[in-house]
């Protein structure tokens, strides 16, 4: 997933110590650490019901790597559709060896995957199409991003939305490294450097498996930090009618609760998560 390229290899890596064998799954860790399809899944149909006052059927997931999310699309409801795109066979091939036979025969006829670049493909038309996990962070020139979003106004239904998710936070502007244990390893989510005359920032992921050494730079993600305001102007610029702004609540200890509702104000705090929607 955006991380450097890297000579082509197998998916899982052996790692001997201590005379344990290790079969390291960075795609397995990746989703365990940082996917949870479900919450997204639910919040796409409840703000196209609340926007749109029916249900969505025809799903499109932009970078969708191992497309896990389109698989829980089309497995949440008997009608649903999924278009998966991705420009880097990899994740895509991993996808297919991992979560294909979890779906009924019903569901593989309903996902159709897509190995292509967003930028130039024809992206196939949708409902929603969603660009998560701040993939399009990727495209570092206005010019490229406004292609982008271009490009997917042009492929949504007349009633569709595009959702997109963004972060921030005084903490994004400093170099610190995160840490989270997870069920049989440990996940650092590690920020190397912020330039503020670009707003440019480099992400690592590192796992450490329960018992081995830490692998490092498992992910690496060199991103532009783009802010709302800025996001909101272009969507607005390439066509999109509304723009709206759902803020995650805070639970009493002041961490993100999950729940997502529309506002037009945000609140300062060290680190944020919000989806935006853009109405077509
Ligand atoms: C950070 S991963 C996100 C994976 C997944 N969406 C998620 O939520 O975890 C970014 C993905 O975007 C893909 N990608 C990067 N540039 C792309 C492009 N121009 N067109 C299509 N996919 C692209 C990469 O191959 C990678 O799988």
């Amino acid at each position: 997933m955006a991380e450097k390229k890297k000579p082509a290899k197998s998916l899982r890596r052996r790692v001997t110590r201590k005379n344990t064998k290790l079969v390291f799954d960075k795609y397995e860790m990746y989703r365990e650490a940082v996917q949870s399809p479900e919450v997204d899944v639910e919040f796409f149909q409840k703000a196209y019901k609340e926007l749109r006052g029916r249900s969505a059927e025809v799903f499109r997931e932009d970078f969708c790597g191992t497309f896990l999310l389109s698989h829980t699309w089309v497995k949440s409801r008997p009608k649903n559709k999924a278009w998966a795109v991705d420009i880097d066979p990899e994740p895509l091939e991993y996808g297919r060896n991992h979560y294909w036979d979890e779906l009924t025969l019903s569901a593989q006829k309903r996902l159709k995957i897509f190995e292509g670049d967003v930028l130039t493909g024809q992206l196939p038309e949708a409902d929603i199409a969603a660009a998560l996990n701040f993939s399009y962070f990727a495209f570092k020139k206005r010019k490229q991003l406004k292609l982008y979003f271009s490009n997917v106004y042009g492929s949504l239904r007349k009633k569709g939305l595009f959702v997109i998710d963004a972060f921030g936070g005084t903490q994004c502007t400093d170099a610190i490294e995160d840490k989270l244990k997870r069920k049989g390893f440990t996940y650092f989510w590690d920020q190397e450097n912020f330039d503020p005359v670009t707003n440019e920032a480099v992400f690592h992921i590192h796992f450490q498996p329960a018992g081995h050494k830490k692998i490092e730079n498992v992910f690496t993600y060199d991103w532009r930090m783009w802010t709302i305001p800025e996001l909101r102007d272009l969507l607005d610029e390439v066509g999109f009618k509304k723009t709206h702004v759902y803020w995650e609540g805070t639970t009493r200890g002041g961490l993100g609760n999950g729940k997502f509702t529309r506002t037009e104000q945000g609140e300062a705090c060290d680190s944020w998560i919000a989806y935006v929607v853009a109405e077509k």
